[in-house]
């Protein structure tokens, strides 16, 4: 509440994140973290064999996951920063206090990521003179290709750290915040997810880069093909572990995630989807080892389609699931932490919020205080007419042309956490549970939009004073003019 409020009323906030996140993983880890590994065995098989043919191949998939990972891999990667850090102040504040260092180092393997890239392209044909400088331009594809899963590594980390701290909550600190309980399991998942991808995504390439050839194409399909046989089941125990690892909770979310609340029951049908993905997978690939001649072209095409579908489908949950919480069990997406509750739930938001038109709420000022409040409490998921609005949310609930009774929403978002877990307790006191209740009903009647303060200016709530200096003794006779 110490920041104003970024809000996108008719995407929603949720929306922004969840785009830019999910492209960046898409690129990063097929691209990046699965291809450079397989382009330097690659590079490496056809120094062994002496087949020229490999290494054309194999310059050919880099340069465009060169183009694509420098541009729109570290452009989203930005994205990243800059959408979170807009949308959920308060989280991105507390982990970077946490896990500054692991950050630090990130941005340096990061950056020496970015230089190996640069070599590893630039230099190819200049090393190509003597065995030793062949030798060596594959060990800059072997540096290239640990930097790229350290990246992900370390930033494996912090996500796994969202969704459960573990004993971090107890004994704070970077080391037990970094090995929580969801650490493993998801590297374990992610890394042989990656390499999979990589395989599909040079099957794809290949339809462009070796056409004529059909001798090597079939070659090439088959070396690929046994990459990804490799670690297929590597994959398999990785997603069963992680599965495994989610909290119960967060279990119980799974279905909305997957499918939103309308379409939660039909959420079966999305996992068997999954699981026909996962089979055709496997045997596509399978053809591709014992008789690469049979693989037509859509062949190649088509895991490469279901697996980035997979891997989108995958961090989507991701962020879903970990809902009610931004960090588990610490901070609420709303950007509130769990420990403030008891003080606002006693004493209201709205007296401790920095951006907001009301102090005290009275008849005349209510519906704007019930905007403050839906603003806090509410705009992180919801919007007013758009994506997730919760005037649809509540039409579902009490019909669109009927007349709402105010007690009945009073008395459901107060228990809301309990009747939809995913979404956070009401953080505020009984007067702005009231005023929101109003602020709803005239958006229901009036289909008004809220604009986000980076477009309507922002408000400075009347009467604030700077908290920490100031000094209160018993007796101080200007004491009780003092707002915390
Ligand atoms: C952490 C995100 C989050 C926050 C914060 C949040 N909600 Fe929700 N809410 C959701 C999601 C997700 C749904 C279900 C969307 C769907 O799939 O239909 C939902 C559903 C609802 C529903 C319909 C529930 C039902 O049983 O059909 C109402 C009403 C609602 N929200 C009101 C609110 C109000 C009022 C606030 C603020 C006090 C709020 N929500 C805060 C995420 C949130």
């Amino acid at each position: 509440m110490d920041f104003p409020i970024f809000h996108m009323d008719w995407a929603g906030n949720r929306m922004l994140i969840a785009v830019i996140a999910i492209i960046h993983v898409m690129i990063n880890h097929p691209m990046a973290v699965g291809m450079m590994p397989l382009i330097t065995l690659m590079e490496y098989f056809g120094f062994k064999t002496g087949d020229k043919r490999w290494d054309t191949l194999a310059k050919k998939i880099l340069f465009i996951c060169f183009i694509v990972t420098t541009t729109a891999g570290a452009l989203t990667g930005v994205g990243i920063w800059l959408s979170t850090s807009l949308i959920n102040p308060y989280a991105i504040g507390s982990l970077i206090r946490i896990f500054f260092w692991a950050w630090f180092t990130e941005w340096i393997i990061f950056v020496l990521e970015v230089s190996l890239i640069l070599a590893y392209y630039l230099l190819w044909d200049k090393m190509q003179g003597s065995i030793k400088s062949k030798l060596n331009h594959i060990r800059i594809g072997l540096a290239l290709s640990i930097s790229s899963w350290g990246t992900m590594a370390i930033i494996v980390a912090i996500l796994g750290f969202m969704m459960d701290p573990g004993d971090w909550t107890k004994t704070p600190g970077l080391i037990t915040g970094a090995l929580n309980p969801l650490y493993l399991p998801q590297l374990a998942f992610r890394t042989p997810m990656a390499m999979v991808g990589a395989g599909l995504f040079a099957w794809f390439l290949m339809i462009f880069f070796v056409k004529k050839d059909r001798e090597f194409r079939n070659k090439a399909i088959r070396f690929v093909s046994i990459w990804c046989i490799c670690w297929l089941p590597l994959l398999f125990v990785g997603a069963m572990w992680y599965h495994d690892r989610i909290p119960q909770m967060m279990q119980g979310n799974i279905d909305v995630a997957i499918a939103t609340q309308q379409w939660a029951n039909q959420s079966n049908n999305l996992l068997w989807i999954t699981w026909v993905s996962a089979v055709v997978v496997v045997v596509t690939v399978t053809i591709g080892l014992l008789k690469p001649n049979f693989m037509p072209r859509v062949a190649l095409l088509i895991p490469f389609i279901l697996i980035i579908a997979m891997l989108g489908q995958f961090e989507r949950v991701r962020e879903f699931i970990r809902k009610p919480y931004v960090i588990g069990d610490y901070m609420y997406a709303n950007g509130i932490r769990v420990e403030d509750y008891p003080l606002l739930q006693s004493e209201g938001i709205l007296k401790y919020a920095t951006y907001a038109h009301v102090r005290e709420i009275t008849e005349d000022n209510k519906v704007l205080a019930g905007q403050d409040v839906f603003n806090i409490a509410c705009t992180r998921c919801h919007t007013t007419q758009g994506v997730n609005s919760v005037v649809e949310k509540f039409d579902n609930l009490y019909g669109k042309d009927k007349t709402w009774d105010p007690a009945a929403m009073s008395a459901y978002i107060k228990g809301m956490h309990n009747a939809r877990p995913f979404m956070p307790p009401f953080p505020g006191n009984d007067k702005e549970l009231d005023a929101l209740v109003a602020y709803v009903l005239q958006i229901k009647e009036t289909g008004e939009t809220l604009p986000g303060m980076q477009s309507a200016g922002i408000v400075i709530a009347p009467e604030t004073v700077r908290r920490s200096p100031v000094r209160i003794s018993a007796g101080d006779a200007d004491a009780s003019n003092v707002t915390p």
